[in-house]
């Protein structure tokens, strides 16, 4: 779900795009957290139920998990050496500049498209990852005077047009991290690097270790290093890089175990399998992700790399001065692999029974308190004749059905597609399963949201029901 480069999706074939939300009644301009934006109907996707997100800030409530876990993760890397300056009130809205064109995505990367990423106009969307940022801060680093306060975490609310069910919601949380040194200082690093392993070390003499078993591939090919780098300063930079975040996976399940067992236990140990894949990002070189295994599948937490030179140079700095590391990682899925929350939209509940569970800040299972019934519902359609045909992704399914049903909708599988040989029309069956956390959601009501959804599929894209 979360690194920028994996999303592939369905497409459905194009001919021209309608924009659906506001196709009717878009206003002139968005008024957006006391801000005012001119909409755009080639550009405008966003809708009010997107926006009614905006400025929610879970990780910035206290002791929601997403806080916790935040607060853990700036706690745990701060211990070592308290390096990190944080940022958590960064504006969602930002520029495409900010948000590609820095880190050098290229223009035809499916992440710019309109089918995946919210856009309020042309020049201004919804950030789709907190590494928007990085620039910024990179910058602001430059201007301290404190030159050994090298680094930073942002903590912030991303958007993405997705798909739904239990572990994709619009909008989830991100953490930023970055660190960097200056070439003439080695010494430096090489002194960060021995503090860093030692409190991991450290953290191993405790009462409730996990044991991380590391999987790692450290040779360079398919993932070279960038040129202005030596070999010792690739190896350093990178080791400080795996090394933190293998602290911050260790610390959080530590957290974690320590509530689950007994205390009369002198020591726990608990292992825990990671593996660290090559990867690519446009703006990191080498790139990596860290994988852990969890309940019989191999999970992706986060996506990192040493930053490249070419953002440096953009924040200001002067050509082969400096070298670091950027990393991004999922907050929501890691809270609730250690929260055991088992559907992403219990972040969002308002519902006490929820919240109360989670007063004292500590790490602790979710106790589930009701399961209210779902209610299937399938919806057969048949794509429109060329002459009629509207673009239609599958995220606009998506997106109609978020719009109409909210947090009252627990999936949507696509569940029958095929094309007739003959008079080659397409029929796309969707299976919706309307349920909510809080609440029993009647049949009458369901029906109602039903119904809705398929006038706005038939109005806005043209197809013919079944
Ligand atoms: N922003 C990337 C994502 O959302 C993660 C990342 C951050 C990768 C920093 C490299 C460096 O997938």
């Amino acid at each position: 779900m979360i690194v920028l480069l994996s999303r592939s999706k369905t497409f459905i074939p194009s001919f021209r795009r309608v924009f659906a939300y506001y196709s009717t009644s878009l206003p002139n301009t968005l008024d957006i957290a006391g801000k005012k934006y001119d909409t755009d109907s080639n550009y405008t996707n966003v809708t009010p139920s997107i926006l009614s997100h905006v400025n929610e800030n879970l990780h910035l409530r206290k002791h929601h998990p997403i806080n916790t876990l935040r607060e853990l993760i700036e706690n745990t890397l701060n211990s070592v050496d308290n390096t990190f300056k944080t940022y958590n009130s960064f504006s969602p809205i930002v520029t495409t500049y900010q948000n590609f064109d820095v880190l050098d995505i290229p223009v035809d990367h499916p992440g710019r498209s309109k089918s995946d990423t919210y856009y309020i106009n042309k020049d201004y969307l919804l950030r789709t990852h907190t590494s928007a940022h990085e620039l910024e801060c990179f910058h602001d680093l430059l201007l301290q005077e404190n030159i050994t306060n090298r680094g930073f975490l942002i903590s912030a609310d991303v958007y993405r047009r997705d798909e739904i069910d239990r572990t994709h919601y619009p909008v989830f949380y991100q953490m930023e991290g970055a660190r960097i040194w200056d070439r003439s200082s080695l010494a430096l690093l090489k002194s960060d690097l021995s503090k860093l392993e030692n409190k991991l070390l450290d953290i191993d003499k405790g009462k409730n270790i996990i044991r991380l078993i590391v999987q790692d591939d450290v040779s360079l090919e398919g993932n070279p290093k960038q040129n202005y780098m030596t070999m010792e300063e690739y190896d350093l930079c990178s080791r400080h890089l795996k090394r933190s975040i293998e602290l911050l996976i260790k610390q959080a399940f530590a957290q974690k175990i320590k509530n689950m067992t007994t205390a009369d236990i002198n020591q726990t140990t608990t292992e825990l399998n990671v593996r660290w894949i090559k990867t690519s990002f446009p703006w990191t070189a080498p790139s990596w992700e860290i994988e852990v295994w969890w309940n019989g599948e191999w999970l992706e937490l986060c996506g990192c790399g040493l930053i490249k030179q070419d953002v440096l140079l953009k924040a200001g700095y002067r050509s082969d001065s400096t070298i670091g590391w950027a990393f991004g990682l999922g907050l929501d899925r890691i809270a609730m692999l250690l929260f055991e929350i088992p559907d992403i939209r219990l972040l969002w509940t308002k519902d006490e029974r929820f919240h109360q569970q989670f007063r004292d800040g500590a790490i602790t299972s979710f106790k589930p308190y009701s399961k209210y019934p779902g209610s299937m519902r399938d919806m057969a359609f048949w794509l429109p004749d060329e002459s009629l045909y509207v673009e239609l992704h599958e995220n606009d399914i998506m997106e109609i059905v978020r719009s109409v049903a909210g947090n009252l909708v627990e999936s949507v599988k696509l569940i029958d597609k095929y094309r007739t040989p003959d008079t080659n029309r397409t029929s796309l069956c969707y299976r919706i399963n309307y349920q909510s956390m809080d609440r029993n959601i009647t049949n009458q009501e369901v029906n109602k949201l039903q119904e809705l959804v398929q006038d706005q599929l038939m109005s806005k894209y043209n197809v013919i029901l079944r």
